[in-house]
């Protein structure tokens, strides 16, 4: 029957994941099983500074380049994570950059990265993960190099740097923790709108913005009406909404595999029903595709050594009850 890609596209929505170039290129069924159920494939770490600049004055797009080949072959949608983040940085990149060659080293990446890829990308994460209220600053923003060295308003470089080397991207803030009813993340909600209102009414070219949504399953709930409030307050900025990174942890879950994978359903379906109730909710991308392949083995494991079950596809690629919960989420958008 009809694949995620279809269920989306038949509500005008785009499904896709994101992947690595080494798990399509060494697993046929996995990259059959993507191009079946995708519409757009975003690079896991292939478009990351570590990834793509091995020295200063060196760009190797080998890598990104292959998952851009990949998508035009099977005419996916191509998105770009992320011109700008304060982690995986290269090596040299502590000892190269300071407040002096900081702003010519980031706008040499923008425009060269963005540039490379200009009219090929559906959308691109501009800036990830800026805002961090724990970082205690009135503008919430994260203490990051990028902060220190240029100051807030190097998120309007990078913005106004990416809109010139691609005007045809949608252009996203992406970040995370903006999804449950808790002080934590009611403060990232409420700091990321006031940027977001800054950047809009100084003419900053963010045209969207990234709701990671990596999920918990287990006893944090989400507040349907909070949540769907904030994506009102977005939306009523001018900006489009993606959910970039959908994934649910099932680390404090049962280990009934069958239990586990009902719950991790629910979830699925009980955050998409509110989300995909905005009108200006255009796309929903998984972290991944198949539990073979998600950073949650490593980063989340599980304490009784079962294999975690956060995606729509099993290990053998085969449709679980979060891929049956993602597609009724899209039948009934
Ligand atoms: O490619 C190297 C490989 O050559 C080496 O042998 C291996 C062991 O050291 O490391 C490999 O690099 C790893 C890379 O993923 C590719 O698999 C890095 O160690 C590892 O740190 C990196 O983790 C990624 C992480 O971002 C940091 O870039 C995760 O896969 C990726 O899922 C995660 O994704 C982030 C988003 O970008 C932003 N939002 C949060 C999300 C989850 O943390």
């Amino acid at each position: 029957n009809a694949s995620l890609r279809e269920w989306a596209a038949a509500k005008g929505l785009i499904y896709g994941a994101a992947t690595q170039e080494y798990m399509l290129s060494s697993n046929p069924q996995f990259a059959s099983s993507f191009v079946r159920e995708c519409a757009m494939l975003v690079p896991e770490d292939e478009l990351k500074w570590k990834s793509l600049r091995p020295s200063l004055n060196r760009f190797d797009f080998t890598r990104s380049d292959r998952l851009a080949q990949f998508a035009k072959t099977h005419n996916l949608l191509f998105r770009g994570h992320t011109l700008l983040w304060h982690a995986r940085l290269p090596s040299w990149f502590k000892s190269t950059v300071n407040h002096r060659n900081a702003r010519q080293i980031m706008l040499e990446h923008i425009t060269k990265v963005a540039g490379h890829y200009a009219g090929q990308m559906h959308s691109w994460d501009v800036v990830n993960e800026a805002v961090f209220p724990e970082d205690g600053r009135s503008d919430s923003l994260r203490i990051t190099p990028w902060l220190r060295f240029l100051g807030s308003d190097y998120l309007d470089l990078a913005f106004r740097a990416a809109s010139t080397a691609d005007p045809q991207a949608l252009l996203v803030y992406n970040d995370y923790g903006m999804e449950y009813d808790t002080p934590k993340d009611e403060a990232k909600r409420t700091a990321v709108l006031k940027l977001l209102e800054r950047l809009r009414s100084q003419g900053t070219p963010v045209q969207a913005l990234g709701i990671q949504a990596h999920l918990w399953g287990g006893e944090t709930r989400f507040n349907p009406s909070q949540l769907r409030a904030f994506l009102k307050d977005i939306a009523s900025l001018g900006l489009k909404i993606l959910i970039t990174e959908l994934d649910v942890t099932d680390k404090h879950l049962p280990s009934d595999i069958h239990l586990r994978d009902r719950l991790v359903a629910g979830i699925y379906q009980d955050y998409l029903s509110v989300v995909l109730d905005e009108p200006e909710v255009i796309a929903v991308i998984t972290w991944g595709l198949s539990d073979r392949y998600t950073w949650l083995s490593q980063r989340q494991a599980r304490r009784d050594g079962e294999a975690v079950r956060p995606l729509p596809l099993d290990a053998n690629m085969r449709r679980k009850e979060a891929w049956k919960a993602i597609a009724r989420a899209f039948k009934q958008a």
